[in-house]
Formats: structure tokens, sequence, C-alpha cells
């Protein structure tokens, strides 16, 4: 079930996963060995991912191991049709753009009625849902594997309440996913979607990056090479690699930015971009303050971390004018733009492409390999959050590294041992 718009081109889909599986090498690596071993017979994998070219190498990849694959997107605005409508004759499509959230949640639940053995998610929502409305289902389920860090929050929470039912791999939390991913992926991706959306010029503006995690850490560096005045706000937020909002604000101001609260800077910002993982990080008393004309933009997971109502309700007239844009008039007749309608704008289609193609080949080498880790180990593992294996973790770095023709410096025997013993310095 994919697009029902005329203006979708199976011929662009088929295209466009060219262009990706041609620039994969990590995957292409993955899948000559898929194809000889097989180590994914017979089994049943059920995916909510952004459903784009990338996204689509990788269902092959997996498809190529033998799995059969059924999947949705994992947002409502981000399945590029072109791709869905392409994939749609190799395995089971459950997605189309601009979907409202009735019909994301019924692609959801086509995806969970395949009755997977393996779900890959990115956010938990497909998890969750399992859990809350599938009980037999659940039992049943060998483990998952998650993308992204508001999902490791969500799979956290349940943990706590016991109410996790199988093991699930912290795809997120590997190295060689965050540290590129979320930083240069997000850096690089949520300007470019800023940019095709508004056309607008970085140099010289005010931008107010909320939230210095991974993907703020990006977007902030790249919007100073691009000339911004780059801002960060910071909270004293509990935050997934142990550093707390005071670490990173002072990382932020090392790294030369000015850093400290909204409020301080909400009427001099140009553009503001969340990326928090956190609900109303940009809440309706900032909304009041800026300045007119600000463009307000989400890199954050959820749809939720500008706060839309508090946006409408300070409003007297909305208006999209041009592909994921919408002006806001204000009561006191200012206007704000806001991107995306909220929701990921690095991804929201027709005018995010997300990641670079570089950056989610890692990121979905690892998911390849980790769902083969869950299939060979899935009854040695208990039911809570897993970490990603180290020697799958160095393996996928390895090979991006091959496919740039960079091979590293080997240790000696001599050097091993000394980095292993305690040794006089001599
Ligand atoms: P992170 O946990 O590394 O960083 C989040 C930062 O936001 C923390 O430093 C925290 O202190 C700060 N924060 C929390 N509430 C705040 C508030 N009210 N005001 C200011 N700062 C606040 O998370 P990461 O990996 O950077 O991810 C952030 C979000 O982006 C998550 O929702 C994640 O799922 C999503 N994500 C989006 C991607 C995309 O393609 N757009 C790619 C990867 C992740």
């Amino acid at each position: 079930m994919a697009s029902s718009n005329k203006n979708v081109s199976k011929i662009k889909g088929v295209n466009l996963l060219a262009w990706a599986e041609e620039r994969m090498p990590i995957l292409n690596n993955i899948s000559k060995r898929f194809i000889q071993e097989k180590p994914l017979n017979g089994v049943k994998i059920g995916v909510a991912l952004h459903l784009e070219k990338k996204t689509g190498v990788l269902l092959r990849t997996l498809q190529k191991g033998g799995a059969k694959v059924s999947a949705s997107s994992c947002n409502p605005l981000t399945t590029d049709d072109n791709v869905a409508v392409a994939l749609s004759d190799e395995m089971n499509i459950h997605a189309w753009s601009n979907q409202t959230d009735d019909e994301y949640y019924e692609c959801l639940i086509n995806v969970l009625e395949s009755k997977p053995d393996i779900i890959i998610d990115d956010g938990c929502d497909l998890i969750f849902l399992a859990h809350k409305k599938y009980p037999e289902l659940v039992n049943n389920i060998f483990g998952a594997c998650e993308e992204t860090t508001t999902g490791i929050v969500r799979l956290r929470a349940m943990q706590k309440d016991n109410a996790l039912r199988f093991p699930v791999v912290a795809v997120n939390n590997a190295y060689s996913k965050y540290l590129f991913d979320n930083r240069y992926g997000t850096g690089q991706s949520v300007i470019e979607g800023i940019l095709s959306a508004t056309n607008t010029l970085i140099a010289g503006k005010n931008v107010i990056v909320v939230g210095y995690g991974w993907c703020g850490r990006g977007i902030a560096h790249r919007l100073k090479g691009l000339g911004a005045k780059v801002f960060v706000v910071e909270t004293a937020s509990t935050s997934t690699d142990g550093s707390s909002g005071y670490h990173r604000a002072l990382e932020a101001l090392y790294d030369g930015c000015w850093v400290g609260s909204l409020n301080d800077v909400a009427d001099i910002g140009d553009i503001f971009i969340s990326a928090t993982g956190n609900k109303h990080a940009v809440g309706k008393h900032h909304l009041q303050k800026m300045k007119d004309g600000a463009i307000l933009a989400n890199a954050g997971h959820f749809n939720n971390e500008i706060d839309l109502n508090g946006l409408e309700s300070i409003s007297i007239s909305s208006d999209e004018i041009l592909p994921n844009v919408d002006k806001y008039i204000l009561e006191d007749g200012k206007h704000l733009i806001l991107l995306s309608k909220g929701r990921l704008v690095n991804l929201s289609q027709p005018t995010g492409q997300g990641h670079p193609i570089e950056i989610m080949d890692a990121s979905f080498a690892t998911q390849a390999l980790c769902v083969e880790h869950l299939v060979k180990n899935y009854k040695n593992l208990d039911s809570s959050i897993c970490d990603v294996p180290l020697t799958i973790d160095n393996e996928v770095a390895r090979i991006a590294l091959e496919s740039h023709e960079i091979y590293l410096e080997e240790l000696s025997e001599d050097q091993k041992k000394y980095l292993q013993t305690w040794q006089e310095g001599t």
C-alpha cells in the first residue's frame, strides 16, 4: 500500500534507490555476505523507519539475507512516495507521504499484522504499539533494534516499569551511529532542509540552536561554517551519555558559541532550531517575544519541541504559503514562519532528503548486523535494552574507512602487550 498520488514516478524511485545503493559500500559489503550465507532465512522483519532511498537499500539488504520485510514510515510526513512505490514491487510497504495521524497508525498496525519476529524502529512507536495492543505477538518477538535517541528514552521508561517484553538493541548508542549520524548527518541535513524550504541566507543571521547534544552540536558547527552567529540554549537536563546540560553548555561556550537561556535571545533570533528530544523546548512565552519573520524549525524526533498549540493560540491565521512553509499571523500583527509543521525539518517531504547517503550507510549497516546478532543470540538475551556489540561497532567503522581507502597503523604484539600491562616508562 503506497501512494495513489498521480505525480509519483516508479522510475524515479528505482533511480533514487540505485543512486543510494551505489554509494553505500558498507551495506554492499554486508549484502554480498548475506546473499551467500542467508543468515536471516525465513525471519519476518517489521520495520518503521523514514521510508526513503537509503532505507530502501537497508530493506533490500535484509531481504538478500533471506528475511521477509514489511515496512512503514516512523513519521507521517517523511515517506518518499517514489521510493515507496518502487519498493512495493519487492516487499510489503505500508507508507505514503503526508499521512494523517490515523493513517500513520493504520500503517504501523499493518506492519504488526505481518507478525514480525524482529522489529526495527525509529522513535519506538512500533515497539510501543506492539506492547500496548498485541500481547500475544510480543511474546513471540525475538527482539528489536532502535535507531534514535528519543526511542531509547522511551525504552528506558518502559524498562524502568518492567514493561519491556523482548530485548532491544540500542543502535542509536553505537559509536558508529551517534558520532556520525546524529552529529554530521543531522548537522548537514537540517541546514539543507531549511535552505531547500526557504532559500534563505545563513551568513550574518542570528541562529538559535536549542539543545547541544549530538544533533545540536552538528547543527551549530555547520551553521558557524556558513557564517551564522550561533546562540546555543541548554538546560540542566539529564542526557543519554552521562554529561549534563551544564557540561554541554560549557562545551558550546568553548566551541565559540553564545550560551544561555531562550528567554534571553528569543527577541533577536532570525532562525530557531530545536534538537532536544524534549517537549515545548520552544514555548508560547518564547514565541510571543520573537521578532517579525522569525523562522522556526525542529530537528528533534517528535513534533512537540515547538509548542504548536501555543503558537495556534496566539495566532489569528495560518497559511501554507510554500511546501513545508506555514506563515502564522500573530495577534500583535507580526508573523512567524513554521517549517515542516514542526516535524523533522530534514526529513519532511518534499523539501527534506534526510541524512547524506554515506552517513546512513554506517547507521544502517549497524542495523543490519544487529538484526543478524539478534537472530543468532536472542535466546541468550534478557528483555532489556542491550548495547550494540563492540565487534559490530568496530567492524562498521573499519569498513567505512576502507571504503575511503584508509588503512590504519597496525599495533605490534609488543605494543599491544605494553598497553595491557603495567610498564616502566623508560
Ligand atoms: P541528546 O540527548 O544528545 O541531546 C539533547 C540535548 O538537549 C541535551 O544536551 C539536553 O540537555 C538538551 N535539552 C533538553 N531539554 C532542553 C530544553 N528544554 N532546552 C534546551 N536544551 C534542552 O540527543 P540527540 O542525539 O542530540 O537527539 C536530539 C533529538 O533529535 C532526539 O529527539 C533524537 O531522537 C532526534 N534525532 C533527530 C535526527 C534527525 O534526523 N533530525 C537524527 C538523530 C536524532
